[in-house]
Order: structure tokens, then sequence, then C-alpha cells
């Protein structure tokens, strides 16, 4: 099987795992912090939208559990939520079926053949293109399917610092982090399933127990990659912005006192040029 074809069983495989647990394992998402953060980039976005449909029809790429999903109900738009992982789409159809507007959608993980172009006023995509392994030519792929005036709204994805650590942000990592206690180290010690982990991270540096990839050699996807991309496919960048992420064990007054400091993650989304003369 070619590698690319491997990189994507295993991550269908791996959250295929883990979809009954993902919520609680991810407390980095799923905190009012981040809910919020997370709430208000989305509507922010979602406003410069300038198509004139009705229903907006909006989709969520490597949608997991239905973290973004949930938001873009919310914000009053029909959803598609896609993955790779049909255990995770089965959740989706439990959760939001009742509404009459969100539907799923099972993707392949390397295109979105079968989606015809300009299908979604609104694209969204979290925490998802670290784990895709052409994930330039994915980017292309959402570029596609946004309606001209539509928006492609990509969030959680680290940014420079995350790698380069500035001084001020190994200084709020060091203050914020709990110490590794004696409580921690013999949870680990029992984790007996992480063993198995540890074992394949040595033969496979690569390897992490989510199925994540990331982009080697500089283990990060490339944002300048990603805008020129956007750039050359005819987008404009309507929101760009740095923040820190909040993670529940850090200690809230910490966090608080850095957040305006440092930053860690960052959010782009960019709207697609109307043709001129067609209709939105
Ligand atoms: C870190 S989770 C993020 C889930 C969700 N967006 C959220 O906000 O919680 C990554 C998601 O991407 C999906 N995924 C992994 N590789 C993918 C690919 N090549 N194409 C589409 N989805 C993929 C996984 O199944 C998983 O649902």
């Amino acid at each position: 099987m070619p590698d690319r074809q491997r990189h994507v069983c295993f991550n269908e495989q791996a959250h295929d795992a883990v979809s009954g647990a993902y919520e609680a394992r991810h407390s980095e998402i799923f905190n009012p912090i981040e809910q919020d953060r997370l709430h208000e980039s989305l509507r922010e976005a979602i406003q410069a939208v300038r198509t004139t449909s009705d229903p907006r029809m909006a989709l969520d790429y490597g949608c997991g559990s239905g973290n973004v999903t949930a938001h873009l109900l919310d914000l009053g738009l029909h959803t598609t939520s896609a993955d790779v992982s049909r255990a995770f789409l089965d959740l989706i159809s439990d959760r939001f079926g009742r509404t009459g507007r969100s539907r799923t959608l099972k993707v392949n993980g390397t295109d979105l053949a079968g989606v015809p172009d300009g299908a979604f006023d609104f694209v969204a995509t979290y925490s998802v293109l670290h784990h895709v392994p052409d994930y330039l030519a994915m980017v292309r792929e959402l570029c596609r399917v946004t309606k001209p005036g539509g928006v492609l709204y990509i969030d959680h994805e680290v940014n420079e610092s995350y790698w380069d650590r500035p001084a001020e942000y190994v200084e709020f990592l060091q203050a914020a982090r709990p110490r590794v206690g004696l409580r921690r180290c013999v949870r680990l010690a029992l984790d007996v399933k992480g063993y198995k982990h540890i074992i394949r991270r040595l033969f496979n540096p690569r390897y992490k127990r989510e199925g994540d990839i990331h982009v080697w050699p500089d283990d990060h996807i490339e944002w300048d990659k990603i805008e020129r991309v956007l750039c050359d496919k005819g987008f404009e960048v309507v929101l760009r912005r740095e923040y820190l992420l909040y993670k529940s064990t850090y200690d809230i007054r910490i966090y608080e006192r850095y957040k305006e400091q440092c930053a860690d993650e960052r959010v782009i989304a960019a709207r697609k040029r109307p043709i001129p003369g067609e209709r939105t």
C-alpha cells in the first residue's frame, strides 16, 4: 500500500478506536475558554461570508465528534460533517441528526472526489491538516468546494512559536504546566496500553497514538505555504489571529497573565473572490 494511503488508514483506525473517549481525552479542546474562543472566531468568520444562499451550507472537514459542527449548527448553518472515521460519523448522526440540518460524509482522506465545485458557503477545518499526508492538496480541494464569496476557515494548527520556543513562551510553559507528581508517574507506569505506543515510537519517530503524522522535516504544517495556496486560488484573508491555547492542566492565573504576550496556535479565514458577473 502506498505510504499516503497507509497514513490515512492508520488515522481512520486510530480515530475509530478513540471515538468514544475522544472528548474526555481532549480537554485542551473541550474546555470553556477554548470553546468560547472557537465560537467567537467562527461567528466572526461567518460574518465575512458574501454569498446569497439561503440556507447557508457548511462543511466541517475532519469533524471528529462534532466540536465545530455543534458551533456551526448553533450559528444557524446547515452542516456536512466529513471524516475518514465511520465511528465519528455515526456519533454525529446520533447527536445532530434530529436537527434536520446535519448530514455526514465519509471521505477518502486525500481528496473530495464527488463533491461539486463551490458546494459550500463556509468550509471549516479544525486540528485536522497535520493528519493529512498531502495537506496542501487538501487545502486546494477545500478551496475548490468553497463557493465564490464563501469563506474557508482553518483553525487550531500550531504557529511557528510552538516550534521556535521564544523565551516568554518557554517561561509561560514552565510556570503554567503542572509539576510531574508521584500520582502522574504511577498512572503512567500502570498504563499498560501506553507501552505499546512507546515501543512503536521507538521504531517510528513519526508515530502518534491518534494518527497524527505531522509534516517533516519541520514537523508542522507550513502556514506560509497554505497562505500561498489561498492566494493562488483567489482567496483574500479576512481573519488571521494568533492565540495561546488554553489547556485545562494549566494554572489559569498564569495563563491569564501570559495570553497577550505569547501564542502557540493560529486561525486563518479567507474569502474566495467572487467571479465578476456571476451570482454567488
Ligand atoms: C484532532 S481530531 C479533530 C477533530 C475535530 N475537528 C475537533 O474539532 O475535535 C482529527 C480528525 O481528523 C480526522 N482525520 C484524520 N485524517 C484525516 C484525513 N486525511 N481526512 C479527513 N479527516 C481526517 C480524524 O478522524 C479526526 O476526526
